[in-house]
């Protein structure tokens, strides 16, 4: 078989090892011919196409980001872009595609899948947000970094007496805050599924404060988190082929009203794409890894419409539809863990 590889949406540490992976077992066991459309969608809809068989993966798998280049174009928002991406299929004698990308990438495929292309998808995002699986690459590296940052940080807050506000990636689900407030011990983590009030985080680093010197509050916060009475406006930004509007800033914002308002000296950290770049960690790899197998699997199953994911540490197929129905949010039950180490 010919298959096809393309990469979509932010890019994700473990991207290159689930394609090694599919080109691995491809190119090893079902004597396939790998290819890859260079920026996603993008890539597809204007014929960029390369090979990505073992020899072209060789040592990527530490290697952060993705070799094929990504874009958050939306073929269904350009005119005849459906037809066109079939017609590169077409000319290019692709009989299955691989694409790996968040609820966007995903939601493409599987509105083609719907429309009889041959396509099965991987779950990628640092965000850990789609649904139907429990977990994407990514996240645990994006994770791992935040908690690498608040160490740090709480060394530097306390040799100061300050305030760290630390503002991470998840724009609608705070999995990497709660994860990362939980792992880093943050005096308050504030997540986009509950709308904070500015008051009581003030008054939970007064109580902090109060309990003793050198006792420095670390708040992490999402960048899609909003204060429950509105007083904070998100920044607009330009919106994206898929409708999002670019975020940051609510950090800043809050580190303002938490000095304006306790008097004490605070600092903010955005941590921004540095929570997507670089090596994943071993457990992304291993995970990516596997979800490669499981995609190259799948597509000589001829499983169309499908998506691989984790479940109960199996992997194992779900339709595309559940997958990009709805986001995945954090579990009330985890933001009560992290709630019990609030001040
Ligand atoms: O890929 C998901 C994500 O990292 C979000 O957490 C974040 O809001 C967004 O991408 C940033 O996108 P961009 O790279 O386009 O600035």
């Amino acid at each position: 078989m010919r298959v096809a590889m393309l990469t979509g949406g932010g890019d994700c540490p473990g991207l290159n090892a689930v394609m090694r992976a599919v080109a691995r077992k491809g190119e090893r066991t079902y004597d396939d011919e790998l290819l890859g459309f260079q920026d996603g969608w993008k890539g597809v809809l204007e014929g960029r196409v390369v090979p990505l068989g073992v020899e072209q993966l060789r040592g990527t798998l530490p290697r952060g980001g993705t070799v094929l280049g990504s874009s958050r174009t939306n073929p269904y928002k350009i005119d005849g872009g459906p037809e066109q991406v079939r017609a590169t299929l077409r000319e290019h004698r692709v009989d299955a595609l691989v694409a790996i990308g968040g609820e966007d990438t995903l939601g493409v495929a599987h509105r083609l899948a719907e429309e009889g292309v041959h396509v099965v998808g991987v779950p990628k995002t640092i965000d850990n947000d789609l649904s139907a699986t429990e977990l994407t690459f990514g996240f645990n590296t994006a994770v791992q970094i935040c908690v690498d940052a608040i160490d740090r940080l709480h060394t530097t807050a306390e040799s100061h007496d300050r305030v760290m506000v630390v503002e991470v990636m998840g724009r609608h689900a705070g999995h990497i805050a709660a994860w990362a407030g939980i792992a880093g011990g943050a005096t308050i983590t504030l997540i986009p599924e509950q709308p904070f009030d500015v008051d009581a985080v003030c008054e939970a680093i007064r109580h902090r404060h109060t309990q003793g010197k050198r006792l420095a509050s670390i708040v992490v916060i999402s960048e899609g988190a909003t204060p429950r009475e509105g007083t904070m406006e998100l920044q607009s930004g330009e919106l994206d082929a898929f409708g999002h509007v670019r975020l940051g800033g609510v950090g800043t914002r809050l580190a303002e009203q938490i000095e304006l308002r306790t008097g004490y000296e605070t600092r903010v950290t955005t941590l921004g794409h540095v929570q997507r770049g670089g090596t994943p960690t071993a457990f992304d790899r291993v995970l990516a890894t596997r979800f490669g197998v499981a995609a190259i699997d799948a597509v000589h199953a001829e499983a169309w419409g499908t998506m691989v994911a984790l479940r109960a540490d199996h992997i194992v197929r779900v339709p595309l539809a559940d997958a990009v129905g709805e986001l995945k949010l954090v579990d009330p039950e985890l933001y009560e863990v992290a709630q019990v180490f609030f001040e």
